[in-house]
């Protein structure tokens, strides 16, 4: 059965009505029971039924573009694990696509696009999709959203206008970026040009999100670490800012918003003043230093190091307490890797890693002298 019109809210859960809602009140700096943990790529390949539903599907895309399959890969890491949210199974690439650069996976590489912004006629004739190109996106968020229940909340999720940008300028992935970065130095008008169009994009893909239902959503700034200090203040972190401003003069009024940019953590104090709720930080940064620096009134959300999850879970658990003990038991952590989940991951850690946060984060709240969990000033 397919669902409705993908841009006319559907009559779904709202977050009142979650029996779950510690991530929502951690993103809002309220205090909670224990620490809040999802992971960046929990439904992905190192999950078997994962690949198994890929084998089935044909392809990544496929996935993607079937709301039937997107909802069934990503409730699949919630029946392993006692994960605290949910995150719409998708990829920041959907928008450039719908834009009319064409993506494809090509086998054993990353994504690609037929049609990258190779020209300055390319640029000048960018404009935001139809959001009715998106609709597989919006009844995915639908779909999920009843097939949860009301159990933990939904994150919906894009690009950051600049990592966007990145890949639609060099046409697929690239360990520097360089030609985005020759353009920022010489032609900065048009990747100002392109950044405008992506952040237009951007805030009305989310907002259809959330009007389908998602509870929080995350911005995804994967390269805005390549930057200089002033071009990220200029080319990333601005129109990150402007994709938040526009959320909340609209239906994301009162959505959480995380911010994550890769890299970021010598920016930190300027990240947390973009309008976000929550900073999403790699495992660069000491977390209690970072909490410090982004203030009470912004929530923090990370920052394991992927790889930590390779070894035993004894070594697991051990990390995972080195972080809550850093980030401390006040109101505004939410725990997460810092960046995707590695392929090769052993399901059983992940496991591990979700029951020692909840245990542990409890019981520093129980513990004397932890005080009584209050908000933060
Ligand atoms: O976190 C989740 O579980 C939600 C789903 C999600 C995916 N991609 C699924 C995916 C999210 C939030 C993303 C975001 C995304 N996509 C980012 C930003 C975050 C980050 O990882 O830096 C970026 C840069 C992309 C673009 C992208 N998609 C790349 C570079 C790749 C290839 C790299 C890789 O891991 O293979 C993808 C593919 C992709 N997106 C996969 C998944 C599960 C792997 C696809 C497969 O099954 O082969």
């Amino acid at each position: 059965m397919s669902s409705a019109g993908g841009a006319q809210p559907p009559p779904v859960a709202t977050t009142s009505a979650l029996q779950n809602d510690t991530l929502l009140r951690a993103l809002r700096c309220e205090p909670t029971d224990y620490t809040p943990v999802w992971l960046m790529r929990q439904a992905g390949r190192y999950l078997p039924e994962y690949n198994a539903t890929r084998q089935r599907a044909g392809s990544f895309l496929k996935l993607c573009t079937d709301p039937q399959l997107a909802t069934e890969v990503t409730l699949q890491p919630l029946e392993r694990f006692p994960l605290d949210a949910a995150i719409l199974f998708s990829d920041i690439l959907t928008v450039p696509d719908a834009m009319g650069l064409g993506l494809y996976f090509a086998d054993g590489e990353g994504p690609r696009f037929e049609r990258p912004l190779a020209h300055e006629g390319a640029i000048a004739a960018l404009k935001p999709p139809d959001p009715g190109r998106l609709a597989y996106v919006f009844d995915a968020v639908a779909q999920i959203k009843r097939a949860l229940a009301g159990k933990v909340p939904l994150l919906g999720f894009a690009g950051s206008p600049f990592t966007l940008a990145c890949y639609m300028i060099e046409g697929g992935g690239s360990a520097d970026f360089a030609n985005v970065r020759k353009m920022l130095y010489s032609r900065p008008d048009l990747l100002h040009r392109v950044l405008a169009v992506n952040a237009e994009a951007i805030a009305s893909y989310l907002a259809l999100q959330i009007a389908n239902g998602v509870d929080a959503v995350m911005i995804f700034d994967t390269w805005g670490g390549l930057l200089a200090a002033d071009a990220f203040a200029e080319f990333s972190l601005a129109y990150v800012e402007a994709v938040i401003a526009r959320l909340r003069a609209g239906v994301g009024s009162a959505t959480p918003v995380i911010s994550y940019t890769k890299g970021g953590g010598t920016w930190l104090e300027g990240i947390a003043r973009c309008g976000c709720d929550a900073v999403g930080i790699d495992w660069s940064t000491d977390i209690g230093a970072a909490r410090r620096r982004v203030g009470a009134r912004v929530a923090v959300q990370g920052n394991l190091d992927p790889a930590a999850l390779l070894a035993t879970p004894v070594a697991v658990e051990a990390r995972a307490r080195a972080i809550l003990d850093a980030a401390g038991p006040e109101p505004g952590h939410v725990f997460n890797l810092g960046h995707g989940i590695l392929p090769s991951t052993p399901p059983e850690n992940v496991a591990a890693l979700v029951a020692c946060v909840h245990a542990e984060s409890r019981a520093a709240r129980a513990r004397p002298g932890a005080g009584p969990a209050s908000p933060r000033r």
